[in-house]
């Protein structure tokens, strides 16, 4: 099969071209250089209709990576956030639909679903985002979804819980809590929790997100159908503070800050959807993951 993946630069996505590498030929497209050896790469917009048109010359499958991702810019900035996340979407979409691709496989967030109002976090849960971030990506699920009903796109929705690898940017001001925390130890210092570090998520490796895509991509009759992905487990801010202290031989303890304002609560997958239709379970286990990041 002939799979293009947006995003391709990123986290998530060049961990899915490595990944499916031998299983299929793949086409990234990202606005960044391609960073997967071997990759047939393609430095293209998906804002610009153009880019994806080309993009999608001949492919059988569509992995839709490519995203703003920054919560905190989406509320700086929410006009070019919905251009990349949902105009982007809306003209992969078009392209498809055009084209008869096969299947688009969305790439959302648990950001679309806002304060769980329950945990485990079943996928049927209520969709309230609480930041622009949150919006735009439930618009292009939303805008995605459609496009099986109006056009037949076979499209599935994948909704990643908190992922990390060593492949997130360190340097980026919003970078995720793991990638701060590593870093913080790495360099002799406590990791900042951000508020009572009672707050709970839930952590998964990128490469089991990764993973999760490729089963995705091979199981039929899932058209138009929504995953959660995370491990399943709850992870308490200040029990992964001190597993990462501990994975880097430090002894501090960790340093408490005011709580970031709009912070949810607690946030945990309920994965039995997931393992009854698609038999999936992670393969790194925190400790392993922390583990890599510190290497
Ligand atoms: N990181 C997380 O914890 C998390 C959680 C849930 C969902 N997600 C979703 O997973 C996906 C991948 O996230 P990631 O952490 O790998 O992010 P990332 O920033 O590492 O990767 C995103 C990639 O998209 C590319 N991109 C951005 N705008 C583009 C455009 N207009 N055209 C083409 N390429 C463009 C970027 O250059 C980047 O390489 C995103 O859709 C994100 O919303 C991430």
């Amino acid at each position: 099969m002939k799979l293009l993946v947006t995003g391709s630069s990123g986290q998530l996505g060049s961990y899915v071209c490595e990944l499916l590498a031998d299983r299929h030929e793949i086409i990234g497209m990202d606005i960044k250089p391609a960073v997967v050896p071997g990759l047939k790469p393609l430095v293209g917009d998906i804002r610009r209709p153009g880019d994806v048109r080309e993009a999608l010359s001949d492919v059988d499958a569509v992995v839709h990576c490519a995203a703003q991702v920054s919560v905190e810019r989406s509320l700086e900035d929410p006009v070019s956030d919905a251009e990349t996340n949902v105009i982007g979407t809306i003209n992969l979409l078009q392209e498809c639909a055009a084209r008869k691709v096969r299947r688009f496989v969305y790439v959302s967030s648990a950001a679309v679903l806002g304060d769980p109002k329950y945990i485990p976090v079943g996928e049927a849960h209520p969709t309230e985002p609480m930041s622009n971030y949150g919006a735009s990506k439930l618009a292009g699920e939303r805008f995605a979804l459609a496009y099986t009903k109006s056009h037949g796109v076979d499209v599935v929705v994948v909704r990643p819980f908190n992922f990390y690898s060593p492949r997130a940017d360190p340097e980026s001001p919003y970078s995720g809590v793991i990638t701060k925390f590593t870093r913080r130890v790495k360099a002799g210092e406590a990791p900042i929790i951000e508020g009572d570090g009672l707050q709970t998520r839930d952590f998964i490796h990128a490469r089991d997100v990764a993973s999760f895509i490729g089963l995705l991509l091979e199981k039929d009759d899932i058209s138009g159908e929504v995953f959660n992905c995370g491990s399943g487990v709850a992870t308490s801010i200040l029990d992964l503070a001190r597993l990462v202290i501990s994975a880097g031989s430090l002894d501090v303890e960790p340093e408490l800050t005011a709580p970031r304002k709009g912070d949810i609560r607690h946030s945990v997958a309920d994965m039995s959807k997931a393992k009854a239709l698609l038999g999936f379970s992670t393969k790194v286990s925190l400790r392993d993951g922390i583990a890599e990041m510190l290497g």
